[in-house]
Order: C-alpha cells, then sequence, then structure tokens
C-alpha cells in the first residue's frame, strides 16, 4: 500500500517487517540493519543472492562512527561534501554490523540520503535502514512508488510516498584500498565530481556473475524486453527489425523514425541530469509495451553520462 504515513512505517519497521521507502537516487526496500531477521526479508523478498551485500541508510552525521571504524581521512572528506546525498562509502565495519548485511565482508556500505521524507524516517528510529534498490533481482530499479507497488504489491505492507526520484540512479560507490579511493560503482554523483574533492580514483571493474570483490553483475537493471545498446541508432539499424514492434529510446534526438512503435528522449535540452533523473522510468514505460525489441543510443560518455551509460551496458547485457 502506498501512503504518506511516517509513522506507520515506523510501527512496521519497529515490527521487523520491510517498508518502501523514497530516496533521491532510486526507492528502498527497508528494514532494520541491526535485525537479522528483517533484513533477511529483504533478501527473500528481491529473490537477491546472499552474497550480495547490502548499503546501510543513516540519518545523522555521528552515525558514520557508530558503524564503520579506521575511516580514512578522504572518506570524512567524501561525507562532508556530499551527505547527505548520492555517495556510498564502503568502510571496515565496526562488530555490531550483522554478517548478513555485509556478506561476511569486513566493509560495509554506507550513506545517508538525501529525501525529506526517509531522513525524517531515519530521524525518528532508533536503528539504521538497510535497503537496497526496491526491485527483484536484476531488473530495472524503481524510481516512484508506483513502481515499487507494480513490483511488490500487497507483499510490501507500506511504501512510502516520495513523488518521482530527484537524481533517478543509484548511488555513486567508493570504497578504499591501501588508503586511497576506489570507484566500485559509477552513480549519481559523476567521476569527475568526485575527484575534485578527493584526487584520481581508481577503478574497479567487476563484470562477473559472481562477484568477489564489491558487487556489480553484468547484467542488472534490466527490461524484460530483448535490449539493445548502439552508438548511433540510423535507418540501417532499423531495417534489421522489420515487421517488429520497436521501442526506441534517445538521449536528445528523434529524427523521422516512423517505424518505431514508441519513442522516449530522455532530455530534449541534451542535460545529463535530466536524462539520469527520466532514465529508468521511461525504461519502465518502454517495457510495459510488449515490444519485440528496445533499441537504446548510448550517451556522451562525460560526467554522468558515464554513469548512464553503465546502466545501459548492463541492461543490454545478453
Ligand atoms: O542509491 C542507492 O545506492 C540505492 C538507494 C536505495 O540507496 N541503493 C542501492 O542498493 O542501489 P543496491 O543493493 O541495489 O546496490 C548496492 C550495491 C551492490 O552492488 C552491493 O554489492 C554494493 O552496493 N555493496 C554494498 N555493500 C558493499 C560492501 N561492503 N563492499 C562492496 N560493495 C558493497
Ligand atoms: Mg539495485
Amino acid at each position: 500500500m502506498i501512503s504518506t504515513q511516517i509513522e506507520d512505517a515506523c510501527q512496521i519497521l519497529g515490527k521487523n517487517d520491510l517498508v518502501g521507502i523514497p530516496t533521491e537516487t532510486v526507492y528502498g526496500l527497508a528494514a532494520n540493519a541491526m535485525n537479522e531477521l528483517a533484513v533477511s526479508k529483504i533478501f527473500d523478498l528481491k529473490k537477491r543472492p546472499s552474497y550480495n551485500p547490502l548499503i546501510v541508510h543513516i540519518g545523522h552525521m555521528d552515525d558514520l562512527e557508530k558503524y564503520t571504524q579506521n575511516i580514512p581521512e578522504k572518506a570524512y572528506q567524501l561525507a562532508k561534501n556530499f551527505w547527505p546525498g548520492p555517495l556510498t562509502l564502503v568502510l571496515e565495519r565496526k562488530p555490531l554490523i550483522p554478517d548478513i548485511i555485509t556478506a561476511g565482508k569486513n566493509t560495509v556500505g554506507i550513506r545517508m540520503p538525501n529525501h525529506p521524507v526517509t531522513l525524517s524516517l531515519l530521524k525518528q528510529l532508533d536503528f539504521p535502514l538497510a535497503a537496497p534498490s526496491a526491485n527483484p533481482f536484476k531488473s530495472i530499479s524503481p524510481t516512484t512508488a508506483q513502481h515499487v507497488e507494480d513490483y511488490f504489491g500487497n507483499k510490501l505492507p507500506l511504501i512510502l510516498e516520495g513523488g518521482p526520484c530527484e537524481k533517478g540512479i543509484e548511488s555513486t560507490i567508493i570504497g578504499f584500498e591501501n588508503g586511497a579511493p576506489v570507484l566500485y560503482r559509477l552513480g549519481s554523483i559523476s567521476e569527475e565530481a568526485i575527484e575534485e574533492i578527493c584526487g584520481p580514483l581508481n577503478y574497479i571493474k567487476t563484470i562477473s556473475k559472481k562477484p568477489l570483490a564489491p558487487g556489480m553483475l553484468a547484467k542488472h537493471y534490466a527490461p524484460k524486453t530483448p535490449t539493445i545498446l548502439t552508438e548511433e541508432i540510423s535507418p540501417s539499424i532499423l531495417d534489421n527489425y522489420k515487421e517488429k514492434k520497436i521501442g526506441l529510446l534517445f538521449f536528445k534526438k528523434a529524427n523521422c523514425y516512423d517505424s518505431a512503435y514508441s519513442i522516449e528522449i530522455l532530455s530534449k535540452k541534451a542535460h545529463l541530469e535530466e536524462a539520469a533523473k527520466n532514465l529508468y522510468t521511461a525504461m519502465h514505460r518502454l517495457d510495459k509495451l510488449k515490444l519485440d525489441v528496445i533499441i537504446i543510443e548510448k550517451l556522451p560518455n562525460t560526467g554522468l553520462g558515464k554513469s548512464i551509460n553503465d546502466r545501459l551496458e548492463r541492461a543490454s547485457k545478453k
């Protein structure tokens, strides 16, 4: 059920049940992070493999030191600059974090989300919230309360209404190896913006089925419809799909593609922020049309364009 009642959400979470929560990136599927039973319900409902660790969401700066230790100076600088906001830090965990959250690792992902509803919820709770994106494993992340309802319906006691997500793609994840910052996942803060604060980033590419290191699967964020990613959508590409029901997804332009059944444009003004915000909503819409194929054109590979292209690569992976 979609609701605006934060008090109801507090009660349900206090009983170790799940609540859908809005964040500035995507909607999350939240549980009391200090309770193993509550957290196990997230893995069950999402059908998420237990080797994939969860992010802990906090509502106060002080919570950083409550749940993590040996924090590098650069992590403090990043938190100061970007929290509350779409940055997840992977840091050495304190022992009070349950093993189920970290998949047995000695690190934990932690972030302070920037959404008034969820910040208010976190301030009323005396525990932090474990929350992955509120979608079944590998599916497109939800950017509205209705997307969450469509995925889980009455299996989820409550979804807090928070409007459409402002950023539209997941948080950027930064870890530390030998004290140096490493980019674990591209996301809503561009790599360039992070580097302005903490200097050059090392880059982890974890394209494997069962990531040993932090967790990105090759296929992820994927529509059910077969999806193709291309440098440029041209008439000759469309010729390959004659007689097919085609959906097209463009960054900014869409010239004369009469053969397409549906066309999505992420940002007519060619703004990468606007494109990120619209990305998953457009993919959800196309995926509902029972198309034979979705053909997507890559974005310019700079700033948030890099993060969006990362998601598109995974969405179109066979
Ligand atoms: O924007 C977001 O980050 C959203 C909202 C709800 O906060 N959450 C989200 O969670 O995207 P999820 O579970 O869909 O993706 C979290 C990623 C996973 O790829 C996971 O492997 C990685 O974070 N992760 C979590 N803890 C980690 C750790 N200790 N070490 C390495 N990677 C970690
Ligand atoms: Mg996810």
